[in-house]
């Protein structure tokens, strides 16, 4: 592999600032419910510990991990729970967290999945939004910030499971 670059695209304070103001309109939004966080492992877990942790109201959490399927690095839109919640959601108010929304195949699937099993209500709120990408309908309740087609990594994000430590949103260059 050739070696790759980075470049910044959010800095850590930019990052820091943004979660700040999703975190205070979700507080608004589920004042006096009740509320359980979804994280779709892995990439949404630095997102999602961040943003909980400056939520002022009460939440509890649970993770899924989803799979999807497809020839190399296209996907079919077959997307499966290969790890499912370990919390009954009937009643809840339910926040799904995801790192990144793509093509939109995972969080249409997951969403379908988790609204027969009847929540009070079922949102999401996605760190990063690819919307050039898209290849079915889907729009999310709150969003971190939109980014153009480019490949990201960091802050939960990865390439090949490699960078997901990196404390702010860099675009990699040089893939080969
Ligand atoms: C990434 C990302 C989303 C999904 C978005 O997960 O975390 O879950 O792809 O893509 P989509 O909108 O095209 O469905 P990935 O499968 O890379 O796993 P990871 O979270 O472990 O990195």
């Amino acid at each position: 592999m050739k070696e790759t670059t980075t470049e910044i695209l959010f800095p850590k304070a930019v990052i820091e600032r943004r979660v700040g103001e999703l975190a205070a309109q979700i507080s608004r939004d589920y004042a006096g419910k009740d509320l359980l966080i979804v994280g779709i492992l892995n990439g949404a877990f630095v997102f999602m510990a961040d943003l909980i942790r400056a939520l002022n109201v009460p939440c509890t959490v649970d993770f899924v991990r989803m799979a999807s399927y497809g020839a190399g690095s296209v996907s079919s839109g077959e997307v499966l729970i290969r790890k499912d919640l370990e919390t009954p959601v009937a009643g809840r108010d339910i926040l799904i967290v995801e790192d990144i929304v793509d093509t939109g195949f995972t969080l249409s699937r997951l969403l379908e999945i988790l609204r027969e099993r009847r929540p009070a209500s079922l949102k999401v709120c996605a760190f990063l939004d690819k919307q050039a990408r898209r290849r079915v309908p889907f729009v999310a309740d709150y969003v971190g910030f939109p980014i153009p087609d480019a490949f990201v990594v960091g802050y939960g994000l990865d390439y090949n499971e490699q960078f997901r430590f990196f404390p702010d949103v860099r675009v990699l260059r040089d893939i080969v």
